[in-house]
C-alpha cells in the first residue's frame, strides 16, 4: 500500500472549537496543507477530548537499551507511549494549538511532549539514538490571553515557547517554526475589549502567514 504525506494535527487547548482560537489557527493550517497536494492525509488528535497520559514509568524517558536492569515498566505503559510514538514518527508534519497557561504548556501538551522526548529513541544520547524526525516540519501555533511581543520570549513569562523549541527542535531536531497570537482575551473578556482590534490584526495575519508556510510543506 502506498503511504500518502500525512500531517499530524495536534491540539492541546481546554477550550472547545466555539472559542478556541488556536483551534481556529490550527484548522486554517490543515485545509491549506490539504490543498497542497492530490493524495495527502491528516490525524487529528485532540489532547482535550482525547488526552495522552503521562508516561506510566519515570524508565520511559529512555529507550529500553539505556535502562537499567531492575527496572520493570508496565506493560500498559509501554503500550501507551508506543501509540503516541507512533502516531508522531508516522507523520510527515506536525502542527501543534498551544496555548498559554499559567506561563506554562497545557497539561495535556506537557503529557505529550513527555511521552515522545525519548532519548535513544527520538533523540541522541551518547554514541546511540538517531533522530528520526531530523528535519520534519513541526508549526506551532502559540495563543496567549495577554500581550508577550511577537513570538520573543523578551518578558521571560512565556515558559511554554522555549521548552517547545528545546524538546521539538534541538532534542528531536524537527525544522520548528512558531506563529504567535497575543491578547486573545479581548475576544471572550470585558476587561480586555479595548485591545480587540490589535488582536483581530494579528489574528488575520498569523493565519495568512499559517496558509502560507502550509503551502511550501
Ligand atoms: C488555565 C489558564 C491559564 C492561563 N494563563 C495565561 C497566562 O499565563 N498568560 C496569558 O497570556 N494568558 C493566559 N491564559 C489565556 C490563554 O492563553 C488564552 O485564553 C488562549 O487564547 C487560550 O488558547 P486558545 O484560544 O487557543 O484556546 C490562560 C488561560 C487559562 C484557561
Amino acid at each position: 500500500m502506498t503511504r500518502v504525506p500525512t500531517l499530524l494535527r495536534l491540539d492541546s487547548s481546554y477550550d472547545d472549537d466555539a472559542t478556541s482560537v488556536s483551534r481556529l489557527l490550527t484548522d486554517a493550517f490543515t485545509r491549506a496543507w490539504l490543498a497542497g497536494g492530490p493524495d495527502r492525509a491528516v490525524v487529528e488528535h485532540d489532547l482535550r477530548t482525547d488526552p495522552v497520559p503521562p508516561p506510566g514509568h519515570g524508565a520511559l524517558h529512555w529507550a529500553p537499551a539505556l535502562r537499567g536492569p531492575a527496572v520493570v515498566v508496565p506493560g500498559g505503559a509501554i503500550a501507551a507511549q508506543a501509540r503516541v510514538l507512533d502516531e508522531l514518527l508516522t507523520a510527515d508534519a506536525l502542527v501543534i494549538g498551544a496555548p498559554l497557561y499559567n506561563y506554562g504548556l497545557p497539561a495535556t501538551l506537557k503529557a505529550w511532549l513527555d511521552q515522545v522526548h525519548v532519548p535513544g529513541t527520538t533523540a541522541p544520547f551518547g554514541d546511540g539514538g538517531a533522530q528520526p524526525l531530523r528535519g520534519r516540519p513541526a508549526v506551532v501555533v502559540a495563543t496567549r490571553g495577554t500581550a508577550h511581543y511577537g513570538d520573543s520570549e523578551a518578558e521571560g513569562r512565556d515558559h511554554a515557547l522555549p521548552v517547545l523549541r528545546l524538546i521539538l527542535g534541538e532534542a528531536l531536531g524537527m525544522a520548528v517554526r512558531v506563529v504567535t497570537v497575543d491578547r486573545t482575551l479581548s475576544v471572550t473578556t470585558p476587561a480586555f475589549a479595548g485591545e480587540r482590534e490589535r488582536f483581530e490584526r494579528r489574528f488575520t495575519a498569523a493565519t495568512t502567514e499559517l496558509e502560507e508556510l502550509a503551502a511550501t510543506l
